[in-house]
């Protein structure tokens, strides 16, 4: 039987609701507390036979459970909205094993006037209640994912790895040498010589515990795939990915609190954290075997198409094209990546963004083969086919832009497809597999983007 219903995503609702009045006003074992906590927990615990974690929260003001959303809410559920959205709490998970003492500890945290994101996440710490955690989880490499894994997924760790040793090299004090980056860089390039658009989908892969690493790469492969469609030459796709790879290897030099702080840089924080862009040019200057002007592209990463920006010093300074295409990139992937304080934008709006902002910060030219290379449909954008199936974009089709290579993750019935494989939505031999009809928010049908992109 079918626990996570529309119905019982709405009690459970109500009935959190429910507990969060009425345990500011009773103690535990009140029947005004224990009854509302009782019912709750035995929708939970029905709902968790059928998958490990259960997701809610509020996008865009509207409330989700899953895959249920609740647009003309009644009032007790727009309370919840309104009380979760006051508290900054965009989605919470909760887990197997949760048990009542769970919610009433986090009910109680919940209806305390003072209580914000930080408290509550500090009060489940300090409670000790795993089961409950505020934001999703995404797990970078999914379950699913073969062995061997395939040459673009290789490529894509061997990348990684080679960024968090450079990384490593530098905050024990030592200059790293530019082979082993070299060596990946030309991995990527050959791929990018193949097709391009095989890389666009492992940028999509997003891991926010190793933000760096996994940003670093990111743009060094969007900016490789841009200067692809761009047709540069081997050596200038090489030095475009190398200079995306280690764009913000200067943040290595800056103080970590400031670095990793969740909030609002203050001013002078700010002006610390701007440094990052000639620590990096300083960094990858003293670096055997890398060519200058990566050194400049990473200088002028964060200075703007119409010449604001940082480092000021260097806003009159002439810089090669390859800067402007690693700011193109740096741009789509900071965007799309979700951070404590914010909602990942998804890929379809990222373009949209960036196209408002294109002519001032970043340059137009760059902006419009960047949309077009990434399709009608982006890569990483979740899909309702007219066959009712919902499916990932992993791939833009060269010449329709309707009909990119996708992988289908949920079938027609609503189950997950354990392993998803690759489909063209072309109409090759005359015969479409099936057609979009809509977009559909990855966070609402809680699809394992990484895992689906690294298959
Ligand atoms: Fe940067
Ligand atoms: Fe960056």
């Amino acid at each position: 039987m079918n626990e996570i219903t529309q119905q019982n995503a709405q009690r459970t609702a109500m009935l959190l609701m429910a507990s969060i009045k009425s345990v500011g006003f009773y103690p535990q074992a009140h029947p005004a507390v224990r009854q509302p906590l009782r019912e709750l927990i035995g929708i939970l615990e029905g709902m968790l036979r059928e998958k490990p974690e259960i997701h809610l929260g509020v996008v865009e003001g509207v409330f989700f459970l899953e895959g249920h959303l609740f647009v003309t809410p009644n009032s007790s559920v727009a309370e919840l909205a309104d009380r979760l959205t006051a508290k900054g709490v965009e989605a919470l998970t909760v887990s197997s094993g949760v048990t009542d003492n769970d919610l009433f500890r986090f009910a109680s945290l919940l209806s305390r006037r003072e209580t914000t994101r930080a408290t509550l996440a500090d009060g489940l710490e300090q409670e000790g209640i795993r089961a409950i955690r505020l934001g999703i989880d995404q797990p970078v490499y999914g379950n699913g994912c073969d062995e061997e894994g395939s040459i673009p997924s290789r490529t894509y760790l061997d990348a990684l790895n080679a960024v968090r040793d450079i990384i490593g090299e530098i905050e024990k004090g030592r200059i790293p040498c530019g082979k082993r980056i070299n060596a990946v860089v030309d991995n990527m390039v050959s791929l990018s010589i193949k097709d391009h658009t095989t890389l666009l989908g492992l940028a999509m892969i997003k891991d926010y515990d190793n933000y760096t690493f996994n940003h670093s790469v990111n743009v060094g492969i969007l900016a490789l795939a841009l200067a692809a469609e761009l047709g540069m030459d081997r050596e200038a796709l090489r030095d475009t990915n190398t200079a995306g790879l280690l764009h913000d290897i200067g943040k290595t030099r800056i103080d970590k609190r400031i670095l990793n702080k969740p909030a609002k840089l203050s001013s002078d924080e700010y002006e610390v954290m701007k440094q990052h862009a000639e620590k990096g040019a300083e960094i990858v200057s003293a670096m055997e075997d890398i060519h200058p002007r990566v050194a400049d592209a990473v200088l002028g990463h964060h200075i703007k198409f119409n010449r604001s920006g940082y480092p000021e010093w260097a806003r009159e300074r002439k810089f090669d094209g390859m800067t402007e295409i690693v700011a193109v990139a740096d741009c789509y992937d900071a965007i799309t990546t979700l951070r404590s304080y914010s909602m990942p934008i998804l890929p379809r709006a990222a373009l949209d963004i960036m196209h408002r902002i294109s002519g001032t910060a970043l340059n137009g030219y760059l902006v419009e083969k960047f949309e077009r290379m990434m399709g009608e449909y982006p890569v990483g954008t979740l899909v309702r086919l007219d066959n009712n199936e919902i499916a990932l974009v992993v791939r833009p089709h060269p010449m329709e832009n309707q009909a990119p290579a996708v992988k289908v993750v949920i079938d027609s019935r609503g189950n997950a497809v354990e392993k998803p494989r690759q489909l063209s939505l072309s109409a090759a031999g005359g015969t479409r597999y099936a057609s979009i009809v809509a977009t559909v928010d990855p966070l609402l049908k809680n699809v394992d983007l990484n895992s689906c992109m690294l298959n």
